[in-house]
């Protein structure tokens, strides 16, 4: 399974050779822009954009047929109408409610869960095979109840989850290294929310534990105080953005891209995607991310994470946090 180098732009075509197709639900600041990124990355052959509101999405897709010149090969298309995702390879669902300013990803919930009942049934009916992923927030329990209400096996639809927060936490580790973010590996494990954890003792700089990096260039060591300011900035991160832009786009866009290019390459890559968790240290029956192997089939199993004892409380306030969170909400 190997061969694939890291973030290796997407043939654009299923291992069978036949042109791949993505859609994404929702033409808003984040569908746009994973559209937009996908695009760009040459990860989809055909990518349609569907949307409720038709000026907006035909909008969307003018501009970025406009720009096809300059893009790697792909056709872009777009609708109010289900039909256009027909037979899409992979279906990326962002529509949903804006976190306002102070709101947590939690407060969406209820308006959400409603919002996928009304959109799922004719999702599958066009596209019953495709992978589902899930980034509308919050987008643990959305996963949650998008797996009850549409009855696909678990590899099959899954959640965003930390991809995006692990992100944010490689490029603080890295600039406070002084390495590049490649050479960082570090996981968000649990809720893409509050009660996400920072998995320091698997983390990794160069090769080497974080915690026992020597530094380099002049710079010193991590100390606890770093790993705690770096735990909270990710924490805090999209709520920062929020009050200052109203929205955050790219990073999550790119974050949907690059597990749909885990998919349609079937890469079979390790990242920390929300999926339905079976006996996962004696965790069961919630969506949240632990580090996962995503391929052609979606999630195609969790990895066995070595954790310390505080990171594995960690992860089970997260997963009693989000059990409670579906029961409120009814799912
Ligand atoms: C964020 C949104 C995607 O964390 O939840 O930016």
């Amino acid at each position: 399974t190997g061969g694939h180098p890291e973030n290796a732009a997407a043939s654009g075509t299923r291992p069978e050779g036949r042109p791949s197709k993505v859609s994404i639900v929702g033409a808003g600041a984040v569908g746009a822009t994973t559209a937009y990124a996908m695009l760009m990355r040459g990860a989809a052959r055909n990518v349609a954009l569907l949307d409720i509101n038709k000026a907006k999405v035909d909008a969307e897709v003018l501009d970025l047929q406009h720009g096809i010149q300059f893009m790697p090969q792909a056709n872009v298309e777009g609708s109010d109408d289900v039909a256009v995702c027909a037979g899409s390879d992979v279906v990326v669902v962002t529509a949903g409610a804006k976190q306002k300013p102070g709101q947590t990803r939690m407060d969406l919930a209820g308006d959400t869960i409603t919002l996928m009942k009304r959109i799922l049934p004719g999702l599958l009916e066009v596209a019953p095979n495709a992978i589902y992923l899930m980034v509308t927030n919050p987008v643990d329990v959305v996963t949650y109840a998008a797996l009850r209400f549409s009855g696909l096996p678990a590899n099959q639809l899954f959640g965003s989850g930390t991809v995006l927060d692990s992100s944010r936490l490689r490029f603080l580790v890295a600039e406070r290294a002084g390495v590049a973010v490649q050479n960082v590996h570090a996981y968000i494990a649990g809720e893409h929310g509050d009660s996400e954890i920072p998995l320091w003792s698997s983390a990794t700089i160069g090769g080497i534990p974080l915690r026992d990096w020597p530094g380099v260039g002049g710079l010193s060591p991590l100390t606890d105080q770093d790993l705690e300011r770096m735990h909270h900035e990710v924490v805090h991160s999209a709520y920062e953005i929020i009050a200052g832009k109203g929205a955050t786009n790219y990073a999550i866009a790119l974050a949907a891209t690059r597990i749909v290019e885990a998919i349609l390459d079937d890469q079979h890559t390790v990242l920390p995607v929300s999926s339905l968790l079976e006996d996962y240290d004696g965790i069961s029956d919630v969506c949240l991310s632990v580090p996962s192997v995503v391929d052609r089939t979606g999630v195609r199993e969790t990895i066995p994470t070595p954790m310390s004892d505080e990171e594995r409380a960690g992860l089970r306030a997260s997963a009693d946090a989000l059990r409670a969170a579906a029961q409120q909400f009814g799912v």
